[in-house]
């Protein structure tokens, strides 16, 4: 279990930092079901469209996080991973509460998804606040769906934050 007070939330600064990444996305589901392989998860958290971010304990990585503020979907927590070791101690909360404060600074919404084969990460959704939207048959891979899920501040049209 990490210690929250020295957990470090910040972008990575060096390949080694990504590749790491690459390697804890790898071996989590959904990644691993859906077949991502270490290079298309390293172009994930290196993607420049997107902002992704580490949680490190002085060198070790605990988790990650990747958010889209781009496109229709602005504010997309495309993925948030905690280490299997690190999890149930908060820093699921803390990760996804760091992205929630950038998200919300440009948009009202903030949206992710979980698999339905990975359901187990739904209480902890709800309990932050996120609720079910839609459901993406089949959107990434044959005989399961993804569940698309919103937490929300407010109507577009009464937000008034930076790029409104
Ligand atoms: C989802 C994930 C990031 C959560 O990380 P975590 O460190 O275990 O989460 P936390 O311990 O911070 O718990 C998150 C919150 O949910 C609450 N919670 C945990 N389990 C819960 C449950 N079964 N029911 C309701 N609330 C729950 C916690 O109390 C906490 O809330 P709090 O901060 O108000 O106390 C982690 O399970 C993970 O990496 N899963 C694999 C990757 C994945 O599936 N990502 C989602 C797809 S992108």
């Amino acid at each position: 279990m990490v210690n929250l007070d020295n957990v470090i939330i910040r972008g990575f600064q060096t390949l080694d930092e990504r590749a790491s990444a690459a390697r804890l996305m790898m071996k989590t589901d959904p990644w691993k079901t859906f077949g991502r392989s270490y290079e298309q998860c390293l172009d994930a958290v290196s993607n420049p469209q997107k902002e992704s971010y580490g949680a490190f304990c002085g060198e070790n990585l605990s988790g990650l996080l990747v958010i889209d503020l781009t496109g229709p979907m602005k504010g997309y927590l495309q993925a948030v991973c905690v280490d299997e070791s690190a999890r149930g101690g908060g820093l699921g909360s803390k990760l996804i509460r760091f992205a929630e404060e950038r998200v919300f600074s440009v948009s009202p919404n903030c949206f992710l998804c979980y698999s339905d084969f990975n359901s187990s990460v739904r209480p902890i959704y709800e309990h932050l606040g996120y609720e079910e939207v839609g459901v993406l048959r089949e959107y990434m891979i044959p005989g399961h769906n993804e569940i698309l899920m919103r937490k929300t501040i407010g109507p577009v049209m009464r937000f008034r934050g930076k790029g409104s």
